[in-house]
């Protein structure tokens, strides 16, 4: 077949500051939400879902592999060398807001925390990586939780601009992609990590997460007028978590319940990013859950006037679903609800595998919006082995980007606009919704296990070389 992957496809890598720089209290930084989650399936889960948290550490109870996260802080050099040596075109990473500003409502940004990340752009550059920034990746500074109760707090988008006023001017020469809000749709489901706050209680939960989210909506707005006027080439993406939604069969009630899910869950944030307007849909939502916004004047100038250049989106899985389900049903489909899909296997942490369902995502993101796309993350948590001779043998991994990377090259025959594709955890680091580091997604593995114990010697998977060749051919060698 010949290729279709167009000639300067950005392949590349995804990572975020918090969950692989580690560093967590070196050269100045502040504490961030991260650094008090704990590791560890039970407690991270629970906590992600549950009410009420204090935002206090606890030792004596708990690890936080987060602090030291990969040492990615002290190991720059070697991790680029590495992607460099797999042919990666972009690396996706995150700066970490309080390395820049430690509390998060200083007036002056930290000297340290900026010459750091321009050590990481130039080593980059010397591999002629394209970084791509994500700018808030669940990383909201400690302080900003605490005194202002997070993204609620519309302080916080001042705090914002300040934030990447600083970041465009610094690194204008050196950065030309930038995301705003990592899986900012992800915020209602989760809103300690995109919103930075711990529901009171579950009544309160929509509404402040609709409030913070609108916060977001005009920083983000806000952030793109910034890129454009401080770095005319820039480009600004939004950042979602695409899951199309099916119907769990043809029954149109199932079906019309499958459409107002993905509207909810799929498009709002899209259509507020891109199209500049809150959709019609949202009313009747906003109504029944008794949802009010507090808008300010010129809010909704601005979100119009500041759409976004592209949209990223991460694709791990689609969801199934139904109007009325079962007890037992209840609870059993991915992590982001549903039903179980009885044409789909999951993964260990069952999160089902649905390489369709990303020609099925890109088609109906490009169908609505008509601007390029960006898959910015994509990939398999999965336990690894390594045998004796040091070799791991991640055939399954293999599998997984080989399905994905096909139903990518699909949509692109579709007729749809893709600019790239960065699959997730490169480099093996923490997950975010478990805090472990045996859900591993890299091609690089990373001696470093659950219990914190390990030398922290990285290795190439199987992965690593099969990469290289897919990056070597555009795609054309799968
Ligand atoms: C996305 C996040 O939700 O999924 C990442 O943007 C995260 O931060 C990734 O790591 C994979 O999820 P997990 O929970 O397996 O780390």
């Amino acid at each position: 077949m010949s290729n279709v992957f167009p000639k300067g496809f950005l392949w590349g890598g995804a990572t975020a500051a918090n969950q692989f720089e580690g560093g967590f209290h070196e050269g100045g930084k502040g504490l961030n939400l991260a650094d008090v989650l704990p590791g560890g399936k039970e407690a991270r889960i629970k906590l992600l879902s549950d009410t009420g948290f204090d935002f206090e550490m606890d030792t004596t109870k708990y690890t936080y592999p987060n602090h030291e996260g990969i040492d990615f802080y002290h190991r720059y050099k070697e991790d680029i060398a590495l992607f460099a040596e797999m042919g990666f075109k972009t690396f996706r990473m995150s700066i970490a807001w309080s390395r820049i500003f430690p509390n998060g409502d200083e007036l002056e940004p930290s000297e340290e925390g900026l010459a750091f990340y321009d050590r990481v752009f130039d080593e980059l550059a010397k591999h002629n990586i394209e970084p791509l920034v994500t700018i808030a990746h669940y990383e909201t500074p400690l302080h900003l939780i605490k005194e202002y109760g997070g993204w609620r707090n519309r302080k916080l988008v001042e705090f914002f601009e300040r934030y990447v006023t600083v970041l465009f001017n610094r690194y204008k020469d050196k950065v030309k992609y930038w995301l705003t809000f990592n899986e900012i749709n992800g915020a209602t489901h989760m809103p300690l990590l995109g919103l930075g706050f711990s529901p009171e209680n579950e009544e309160t939960r929509l509404q402040d997460s609709f409030q913070g989210l609108h916060h977001q909506f005009v920083a983000s707005a806000k952030a793109v007028q910034l890129a454009h006027e401080i770095i005319p080439e820039s480009q600004v993406g939004c950042m979602l978590i695409y899951a199309p939604v099916y119907a769990f069969d043809s029954n149109p009630e199932n079906v019309t319940f499958a459409q107002e899910e993905a509207r909810i869950f799929n498009n709002f944030c899209g259509d507020v990013h891109v199209r500049g307007e809150y959709p019609s849909f949202i009313n009747r939502y906003f109504e029944e859950n008794e949802i009010k916004l507090d808008i300010q004047d010129g809010d909704l100038e601005l979100i119009k006037e500041g759409t976004v250049d592209f949209i990223s989106f991460s694709y791990y899985m689609s969801r199934t679903d139904k109007k009325n389900k079962t007890p037992e049903e209840i609870g059993q489909g991915n992590l982001i609800g549903g039903v179980k899909n009885p044409f789909l296997k999951a993964s260990d942490w069952g999160w089902e595998i649905d390489p369709e369902g990303l020609r099925i995502a890109l088609n109906e993101l490009y169908g609505r919006y008509q601007v390029p796309l960006f898959i910015v993350e994509n990939g398999l948590g999965a336990y690894d082995k390594v045998e004796e001779d040091g070799s791991i043998n991640d055939d399954y991994r293999i599998d997984y980007l080989r399905g994905h990377i096909s139903a990518m090259r699909e949509a692109i025959k579709d007729g749809v606009e893709v600019m790239g594709y960065t699959s997730w955890g490169c480099i093996d680091l923490v997950s975010a919704s478990s805090g472990e580091m045996s859900k591993r997604y890299g091609f690089i593995y990373v001696d470093k296990h659950d219990n914190g114990s390990g030398s922290l010697e990285r290795s190439r998977k199987k992965s690593f070389f099969w990469y290289q060749n897919v990056i070597a051919t555009n795609g054309e060698e799968l």
